[in-house]
Protein backbone atom coordinates (compact mmCIF):
# COMPACT_ATOMS: atom_id res chain seq x y z
CA UNK A 1 0.00 0.00 0.00
CA UNK A 2 1.24 3.52 -0.97
CA UNK A 3 0.08 7.18 0.28
CA UNK A 4 0.58 9.70 -1.62
CA UNK A 5 -0.93 13.22 -1.53
CA UNK A 6 -1.87 15.41 1.17
CA UNK A 7 -4.08 15.70 4.47
CA UNK A 8 -6.41 17.74 1.80
CA UNK A 9 -6.62 15.06 -0.82
CA UNK A 10 -4.87 11.53 0.27
CA UNK A 11 -5.05 8.73 -2.14
CA UNK A 12 -3.92 5.22 -1.19
CA UNK A 13 -2.51 3.23 -3.69
CA UNK A 14 -4.01 -0.53 -2.73
CA UNK A 15 -6.86 -2.90 -2.34
CA UNK A 16 -10.01 -1.18 -0.80
CA UNK A 17 -10.39 -4.33 1.38
CA UNK A 18 -6.69 -3.65 3.53
CA UNK A 19 -6.82 0.50 2.85
CA UNK A 20 -10.73 0.86 4.45
CA UNK A 21 -9.41 -1.21 7.37
CA UNK A 22 -6.32 1.44 8.25
CA UNK A 23 -9.23 4.35 8.64
CA UNK A 24 -10.17 5.29 11.97
CA UNK A 25 -14.07 4.09 12.37
CA UNK A 26 -16.51 7.04 12.58
CA UNK A 27 -14.34 9.57 11.04
CA UNK A 28 -16.23 10.29 7.33
CA UNK A 29 -18.93 12.34 6.21
CA UNK A 30 -19.41 10.89 2.85
CA UNK A 31 -18.96 7.78 1.10
CA UNK A 32 -19.32 7.23 -2.89
CA UNK A 33 -18.63 3.64 -3.82
CA UNK A 34 -18.42 2.49 -7.09
CA UNK A 35 -17.32 -0.73 -7.39
CA UNK A 36 -16.73 -3.12 -10.02
CA UNK A 37 -19.72 -4.72 -11.36
CA UNK A 38 -18.62 -8.30 -11.86
CA UNK A 39 -19.53 -7.84 -16.04
CA UNK A 40 -16.06 -8.37 -16.93
CA UNK A 41 -14.99 -5.17 -17.81
CA UNK A 42 -11.05 -4.84 -17.79
CA UNK A 43 -9.66 -2.49 -15.60
CA UNK A 44 -6.02 -2.07 -17.27
CA UNK A 45 -6.09 -5.72 -17.43
CA UNK A 46 -7.83 -6.96 -14.84
CA UNK A 47 -11.31 -8.26 -15.41
CA UNK A 48 -13.70 -7.78 -13.28
CA UNK A 49 -15.45 -11.00 -13.04
CA UNK A 50 -15.70 -13.32 -10.22
CA UNK A 51 -15.78 -17.06 -10.49
CA UNK A 52 -19.42 -17.21 -9.22
CA UNK A 53 -21.94 -14.32 -8.27
CA UNK A 54 -22.01 -15.51 -5.28
CA UNK A 55 -18.39 -14.81 -4.60
CA UNK A 56 -19.07 -11.13 -5.98
CA UNK A 57 -21.45 -10.84 -3.46
CA UNK A 58 -19.30 -12.06 -0.52
CA UNK A 59 -16.64 -9.67 -1.18
CA UNK A 60 -19.03 -7.04 -1.76
CA UNK A 61 -20.88 -7.75 1.79
CA UNK A 62 -17.23 -7.02 3.16
CA UNK A 63 -16.76 -3.72 2.15
CA UNK A 64 -20.02 -2.63 2.59
CA UNK A 65 -19.55 -3.43 6.22
CA UNK A 66 -16.31 -1.72 6.73
CA UNK A 67 -17.68 1.42 4.53
CA UNK A 68 -20.90 1.45 7.20
CA UNK A 69 -18.07 1.33 9.97
CA UNK A 70 -15.87 4.33 9.38
CA UNK A 71 -19.08 6.26 8.72
CA UNK A 72 -19.46 8.86 10.93
CA UNK A 73 -22.82 8.95 13.15
CA UNK A 74 -24.36 11.20 10.46
CA UNK A 75 -22.76 10.58 7.68
CA UNK A 76 -23.76 9.07 4.48
CA UNK A 77 -23.36 6.61 2.02
CA UNK A 78 -23.89 6.46 -1.83
CA UNK A 79 -23.49 2.77 -3.45
CA UNK A 80 -23.48 1.65 -7.33
CA UNK A 81 -23.48 -1.89 -8.43
CA UNK A 82 -24.90 -3.50 -11.90
CA UNK A 83 -28.94 -3.84 -11.80
CA UNK A 84 -29.10 -7.63 -11.55
CA UNK A 85 -27.32 -6.98 -8.03
CA UNK A 86 -29.03 -4.13 -6.41
CA UNK A 87 -31.35 -5.80 -4.64
CA UNK A 88 -28.59 -8.22 -2.61
CA UNK A 89 -27.28 -4.93 -1.89
CA UNK A 90 -30.26 -3.74 -1.02
CA UNK A 91 -31.66 -6.33 1.22
CA UNK A 92 -27.99 -6.14 2.64
CA UNK A 93 -28.03 -2.28 3.49
CA UNK A 94 -31.74 -2.03 4.27
CA UNK A 95 -31.25 -4.09 7.78
CA UNK A 96 -27.92 -2.02 8.37
CA UNK A 97 -28.95 1.57 7.54
CA UNK A 98 -31.84 3.91 6.31
CA UNK A 99 -32.23 3.64 2.52
CA UNK A 100 -33.44 7.28 1.93
CA UNK A 101 -33.54 6.74 -2.25
CA UNK A 102 -33.07 4.52 -4.62
CA UNK A 103 -32.02 6.82 -7.23
CA UNK A 104 -32.08 5.64 -11.03
CA UNK A 105 -28.87 7.10 -13.12
CA UNK A 106 -30.61 7.16 -16.77
CA UNK A 107 -28.80 8.24 -20.02
CA UNK A 108 -28.99 7.56 -23.42
CA UNK A 109 -26.68 5.93 -25.77
CA UNK A 110 -26.65 6.11 -29.39
CA UNK A 111 -23.81 3.78 -29.45
CA UNK A 112 -24.78 -0.50 -29.66
CA UNK A 113 -28.36 -0.87 -29.28
CA UNK A 114 -30.16 -4.45 -27.98
CA UNK A 115 -32.55 -6.01 -30.58
CA UNK A 116 -33.82 -8.66 -29.07
CA UNK A 117 -34.69 -7.29 -25.56
CA UNK A 118 -34.95 -3.55 -24.02
CA UNK A 119 -31.40 -2.51 -23.55
CA UNK A 120 -30.18 -1.33 -20.52
CA UNK A 121 -29.88 2.56 -20.26
CA UNK A 122 -29.38 3.23 -16.23
CA UNK A 123 -27.50 2.19 -13.24
CA UNK A 124 -29.19 2.31 -9.82
CA UNK A 125 -27.83 4.31 -6.75
CA UNK A 126 -28.61 3.91 -3.27
CA UNK A 127 -28.66 6.74 -0.94
CA UNK A 128 -28.42 5.63 2.68
CA UNK A 129 -27.38 7.25 5.95
CA UNK A 130 -26.71 6.41 9.60
CA UNK A 131 -29.31 8.05 11.53
CA UNK A 132 -32.26 9.09 9.53
CA UNK A 133 -33.19 12.13 11.80
CA UNK A 134 -29.40 13.49 11.82
CA UNK A 135 -27.56 13.87 8.47
CA UNK A 136 -26.60 16.55 6.16
CA UNK A 137 -28.86 17.51 3.00
CA UNK A 138 -28.11 20.43 1.19
CA UNK A 139 -31.67 20.43 -0.59
CA UNK A 140 -31.09 24.24 -1.73
CA UNK A 141 -27.58 23.50 -3.36
CA UNK A 142 -29.45 21.45 -5.70
CA UNK A 143 -32.17 22.31 -6.64
CA UNK A 144 -33.39 22.08 -10.57
CA UNK A 145 -35.79 24.09 -12.75
CA UNK A 146 -39.50 23.16 -11.95
CA UNK A 147 -40.75 22.82 -15.75
CA UNK A 148 -44.41 23.79 -14.66
CA UNK A 149 -43.63 26.55 -12.77
CA UNK A 150 -41.31 28.21 -14.15
CA UNK A 151 -42.04 27.91 -17.52
CA UNK A 152 -45.77 27.83 -17.74
CA UNK A 153 -46.22 30.43 -15.07
CA UNK A 154 -49.26 28.39 -13.50
CA UNK A 155 -50.88 29.07 -10.64
CA UNK A 156 -52.64 26.70 -7.66
CA UNK A 157 -56.10 28.04 -7.07
CA UNK A 158 -56.25 24.77 -4.89
CA UNK A 159 -54.94 26.65 -2.57
CA UNK A 160 -57.14 28.55 0.44
CA UNK A 161 -55.19 31.46 -1.07
CA UNK A 162 -54.05 31.18 -5.18
CA UNK A 163 -50.34 30.23 -4.99
CA UNK A 164 -48.04 30.30 -7.81
CA UNK A 165 -46.12 27.23 -8.55
CA UNK A 166 -42.16 27.00 -7.30
CA UNK A 167 -39.64 27.06 -10.36
CA UNK A 168 -37.29 25.11 -8.70
CA UNK A 169 -37.53 22.07 -6.87
CA UNK A 170 -34.91 19.04 -5.16
CA UNK A 171 -34.66 16.79 -7.80
CA UNK A 172 -36.33 13.56 -8.01
CA UNK A 173 -35.08 9.92 -7.39
CA UNK A 174 -34.55 9.66 -11.69
CA UNK A 175 -31.01 11.70 -12.85
CA UNK A 176 -30.65 12.02 -16.20
CA UNK A 177 -26.77 13.10 -17.22
CA UNK A 178 -25.08 12.37 -19.92
CA UNK A 179 -22.29 9.53 -19.25
CA UNK A 180 -18.57 10.65 -20.20
CA UNK A 181 -17.59 10.63 -24.04
CA UNK A 182 -14.57 10.76 -25.75
CA UNK A 183 -14.73 13.89 -26.57
CA UNK A 184 -15.84 15.47 -23.42
CA UNK A 185 -13.36 17.90 -21.59
CA UNK A 186 -13.38 15.99 -18.67
CA UNK A 187 -13.05 12.69 -20.27
CA UNK A 188 -10.29 10.17 -18.83
CA UNK A 189 -8.82 7.27 -20.21
CA UNK A 190 -10.80 4.91 -17.97
CA UNK A 191 -13.53 2.49 -18.79
CA UNK A 192 -16.28 3.30 -16.34
CA UNK A 193 -15.73 7.05 -15.61
CA UNK A 194 -18.77 8.57 -13.75
CA UNK A 195 -19.52 12.18 -14.89
CA UNK A 196 -18.46 15.18 -12.73
CA UNK A 197 -22.29 16.36 -12.93
CA UNK A 198 -23.54 13.18 -11.34
CA UNK A 199 -20.68 13.48 -8.37
CA UNK A 200 -21.59 17.55 -7.98
CA UNK A 201 -25.04 16.63 -6.81
CA UNK A 202 -24.18 13.70 -4.67
CA UNK A 203 -21.38 15.97 -2.76
CA UNK A 204 -22.92 19.38 -2.79
CA UNK A 205 -26.43 17.83 -1.28
CA UNK A 206 -24.33 14.79 1.45
CA UNK A 207 -21.70 16.53 2.42
CA UNK A 208 -20.29 20.51 3.84
CA UNK A 209 -17.19 22.49 2.35
CA UNK A 210 -14.56 20.66 5.36
CA UNK A 211 -16.13 17.71 5.34
CA UNK A 212 -14.21 14.61 4.27
CA UNK A 213 -15.58 12.21 1.29
CA UNK A 214 -14.06 8.96 0.80
CA UNK A 215 -14.03 6.83 -2.77
CA UNK A 216 -12.94 3.38 -1.80
CA UNK A 217 -12.73 2.79 -5.95
CA UNK A 218 -11.82 5.54 -7.40
CA UNK A 219 -11.41 4.99 -11.01
CA UNK A 220 -10.54 7.84 -12.69
CA UNK A 221 -10.97 9.87 -9.51
CA UNK A 222 -14.24 12.06 -10.43
CA UNK A 223 -15.55 12.08 -6.77
CA UNK A 224 -11.97 13.65 -5.16
CA UNK A 225 -11.83 16.13 -8.11
CA UNK A 226 -14.96 17.17 -7.81
CA UNK A 227 -14.80 17.29 -3.82
CA UNK A 228 -11.69 19.22 -4.39
CA UNK A 229 -13.68 21.85 -6.52
CA UNK A 230 -16.46 21.91 -4.00
CA UNK A 231 -14.05 22.81 -0.94
CA UNK A 232 -14.25 19.10 0.30
CA UNK A 233 -11.20 16.95 2.00
CA UNK A 234 -11.30 13.19 0.37
CA UNK A 235 -9.36 10.09 0.89
CA UNK A 236 -9.35 7.64 -2.70
CA UNK A 237 -8.42 4.40 -2.45
CA UNK A 238 -7.33 3.31 -6.04
CA UNK A 239 -5.50 -0.58 -7.06
CA UNK A 240 -4.12 0.20 -10.35
CA UNK A 241 -1.57 2.43 -10.81
CA UNK A 242 -2.38 3.50 -14.02
CA UNK A 243 -5.38 4.56 -12.37
CA UNK A 244 -3.50 6.39 -9.77
CA UNK A 245 -1.74 8.11 -12.11
CA UNK A 246 -4.81 9.48 -13.46
CA UNK A 247 -5.66 11.34 -9.98
CA UNK A 248 -2.24 12.86 -8.93
CA UNK A 249 -2.62 14.63 -12.35
CA UNK A 250 -6.38 15.38 -12.31
CA UNK A 251 -5.83 16.59 -8.51
CA UNK A 252 -2.77 18.27 -9.22
CA UNK A 253 -1.03 16.37 -6.53
CA UNK A 254 2.24 15.88 -8.94
CA UNK A 255 3.65 16.30 -12.13
CA UNK A 256 5.68 13.57 -12.43
CA UNK A 257 5.78 9.71 -10.59
CA UNK A 258 8.19 7.34 -10.30
CA UNK A 259 10.44 9.73 -13.06
CA UNK A 260 7.37 9.33 -15.77
CA UNK A 261 5.75 13.23 -16.47
CA UNK A 262 2.12 12.91 -15.56
CA UNK A 263 0.34 14.41 -18.64
CA UNK A 264 -2.79 14.28 -19.81
CA UNK A 265 -3.05 12.02 -23.11
CA UNK A 266 -3.87 13.65 -26.39
CA UNK A 267 -6.89 12.36 -27.84
CA UNK A 268 -6.79 11.30 -31.78
CA UNK A 269 -9.25 14.38 -32.67
CA UNK A 270 -7.15 16.60 -31.01
CA UNK A 271 -4.33 15.55 -33.41
CA UNK A 272 -6.57 15.61 -36.58
CA UNK A 273 -7.12 19.59 -35.12
CA UNK A 274 -3.70 20.59 -34.52
CA UNK A 275 -2.59 19.08 -37.64
CA UNK A 276 -5.54 21.22 -39.42
CA UNK A 277 -4.10 24.34 -37.71
CA UNK A 278 -0.86 23.96 -38.53
CA UNK A 279 -1.90 23.29 -42.55
CA UNK A 280 -3.74 26.61 -42.25
CA UNK A 281 -0.66 28.19 -40.82
CA UNK A 282 1.27 27.32 -44.22
CA UNK A 283 -1.49 29.86 -46.14
CA UNK A 284 -0.82 32.78 -43.43
C1 LIG B 1 -16.35 1.33 -11.51
S1 LIG B 1 -14.70 1.86 -11.39
C2 LIG B 1 -14.81 3.41 -10.56
C3 LIG B 1 -15.01 4.59 -11.48
C4 LIG B 1 -15.00 5.93 -10.77
N1 LIG B 1 -16.18 6.11 -9.98
C5 LIG B 1 -14.83 7.07 -11.76
O1 LIG B 1 -15.63 8.01 -11.77
O2 LIG B 1 -13.89 7.02 -12.56
C6 LIG B 1 -14.04 0.77 -10.20
C7 LIG B 1 -12.57 0.96 -9.90
O3 LIG B 1 -12.23 0.10 -8.82
C8 LIG B 1 -10.89 -0.34 -8.99
N2 LIG B 1 -10.73 -1.56 -8.17
C9 LIG B 1 -11.06 -2.84 -8.49
N3 LIG B 1 -10.82 -3.67 -7.45
C10 LIG B 1 -10.33 -2.90 -6.46
C11 LIG B 1 -9.89 -3.17 -5.13
N4 LIG B 1 -9.93 -4.41 -4.62
N5 LIG B 1 -9.44 -2.14 -4.39
C12 LIG B 1 -9.41 -0.87 -4.89
N6 LIG B 1 -9.80 -0.54 -6.14
C13 LIG B 1 -10.26 -1.54 -6.90
C14 LIG B 1 -10.77 -0.57 -10.49
O4 LIG B 1 -9.41 -0.53 -10.89
C15 LIG B 1 -11.62 0.59 -11.05
O5 LIG B 1 -10.81 1.69 -11.39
Amino acid sequence: MEILGNEHCTIIHGDALEALQTLPDGSVDLIFADPPYNIGKSFHGQKDKWPSEEAYLQWCYQWLDLCIQKIKPNGSFYVMTATQFMPFFDLYLRNRLFILSRIIWYYDSSGVQARKYFGSRYEPILFCVKDKNNYTFNANDILVEAKTGARRKLIDYRKPIPTIYNSEKVPGNVWEFPRVRYRMDEYENHPTQKPVALMERIIKASSNVGDLVLDPFSGAFTTAFVAQKLGRRSISIELQEEYVKIGLRRLQLATEYKGQKLLKPVRSFETEKNLYQSALKLFD
